[in-house]
């Protein structure tokens, strides 16, 4: 078999793996998410849920991926047989659903990105119907999201060390930079110690049962767990790697990140007396607004400097969307990278193309289905079932699968190749615990629970 690829140091996987896990889910969705959920209470919650579960499920991927040396589906099939392959195929699935909407919303940061550099979003009156209108047009979105896919392809053509590694190295330590930038540059707006006041100040009073849940979803999603991206990734590592404190440093990268784009997007908001429960709107909609109080200059740099940190945060988590496939058609059907990294280009562009005519340029999709008077877009739909549905559903099975067939103790024993002390240590037992007795209660649970809100429409709390 030809040598698969790998990173080439610990730092480049931390760089890749955080690059996966920081995306659109931090900076577009948590903001506006705990801007609806009581603020700090919500972050809180989020950090729990990070620690508890996603810690635990982020660390079997990776332990998995690293002793298999092969995809989701490869590393599956090696320890758990045909059957428990389904398993890791069906992850695969997901991130070729996942991209597929992904994509079509990073299309969107990458059109705002050079409307506000280049095009004349700064000068608009109304930001509202100008994101409806914007979105609903098929011509703009096609090519922007093709432009977008192109990059991902060009990225994870060029393999795991130069492509994947190589990007993460400059886009993430840049996206660190512009996002301090911004929030410096907030900071002093007046007004905005009362969005850091909202922010920080935890308001307990709305936390209800349905938030603690879907800081879960949030979580799993943010960490990028749950459809074998960190089973690929780590099927890169080096086994003289220490998985334990690597998945630390991403998991406190991306914690770190989600929490500082809300203190990058609260400021501004109160600064301009705008609704910190936008909903999804908020950096699509509000934002705009708020660079174009700043004047035409100072706007536009601001301005342009978000969404091209929007852009670099969705990238590194397409290119980890797409390498999932990708590693599947190399490792299993032995295409070369690049046949793999084409085909499952296009193919998943395609597949994005409901997804995009789904905001308004075709009725049918933008209210696909319709239940309780309520009607939800395809790409909703497609959310639902490949992401909110799945990922809790994906982590609940890797937990199943290491408790019953792959056993802890040969988990416990790939870890320890690279972390010494790890065997008989107290995390050791913690991590044991919860990969065998917490995670598929609450993941079972919470895929049980999800199904019955999201398809029965049942109201849980
Ligand atoms: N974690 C990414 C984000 O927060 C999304 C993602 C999910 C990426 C699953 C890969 C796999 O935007």
């Amino acid at each position: 078999m030809a040598a698969r690829g790998g990173f080439s140091s610990r730092i480049g996987f931390i760089a890749a793996a955080a690059g996966s896990a920081v995306g659109l889910g931090n900076i577009w969705q948590f903001p506006y998410v705990a801007g609806q959920n009581g603020g700090a209470a919500f972050l809180l919650i989020y950090v729990f849920w990070i620690f508890l579960i996603g810690f635990p499920i982020m660390l079997g991927e990776i332990t998995l991926g690293r002793s298999a040396q092969a995809n989701p589906y490869g590393a599956y099939k090696k320890y758990g047989g045909k059957v428990w392959g389904l398993v890791g195929l069906f992850g695969i699935l997901c991130g070729i659903m996942i991209l597929s909407f992904y994509n079509v919303v990073s299309g969107w940061a990458f059109g705002y990105f050079l409307e506000t550099s280049f095009g004349n979003l700064l000068e608009n009156e109304n930001h509202s119907s100008f994101f409806g209108e914007y979105v609903s047009d098929f011509t703009d979105n096609l090519w922007f999201s093709l432009g977008f896919m192109a990059i991902t392809a060009v990225i994870v053509l060029q393999g795991v060390k130069k492509g994947i590694e190589g990007s993460a190295k400059i886009l993430m330590p840049a996206l660190f930079a512009l996002l301090i930038g911004i929030i410096i540059y907030g900071l002093t707006l007046p007004g905005a110690m009362e969005g850091l006041k909202f922010y920080l100040l935890p308001d307990f009073s709305l936390i209800t049962g349905a938030t603690i849940y879907s800081a879960l979803g949030q979580a799993f999603f943010s960490l990028s767990l749950g459809m074998g991206g960190l089973i690929t990734y780590g099927s890169y590592l080096s086994k003289k790697e220490n998985i334990v404190s690597s998945a630390t440093m991403v998991a406190i990268a991306d914690t770190m990140v989600a929490f500082l784009a809300g203190l990058m997007i609260f400021p501004l908001v109160f600064s301009q007396g705008q609704s910190p429960s936008e909903g999804p709107g908020l950096v699509f909609v509000a934002l705009p607004g708020i660079f174009q109080a700043m004047g035409p200059i100072l706007g536009k740099v601001v301005g342009s400097s978000f969404f091209l940190l929007l852009c670099f945060a969705a990238l590194t988590s397409t290119i980890s969307l797409l390498e999932v496939a990708v590693a599947y058609f190399i490792d299993e059907r032995k295409w070369s990278r690049k046949k793999a990294v084409i085909v499952m280009a296009i193919l998943i562009f395609l597949i994005g193309i409901p997804s995009m005519l789904g905001y308004g340029a075709i009725q049918g999709l933008t209210e696909f289905i319709f239940y309780e008077g309520n009607s939800k877009s395809f790409m909703d739909l497609i959310q639902d079932l490949f992401s909110v549905i799945a990922l809790p559903l994906g982590g609940f099975l890797l937990s199943i699968f290491i408790a019953t067939r792959w056993t802890t103790a040969k988990f416990s024993e790939e870890i320890s190749l690279g972390a010494e002390n790890y065997k008989g240590s107290f995390l050791e037992g913690f991590l044991n615990i919860m990969i065998k007795f917490v995670c598929p209660v609450v993941l079972g649970f919470m895929f049980v629970l999800t199904v019955l809100q999201k398809f029965f429409n049942v109201e849980l709390f």
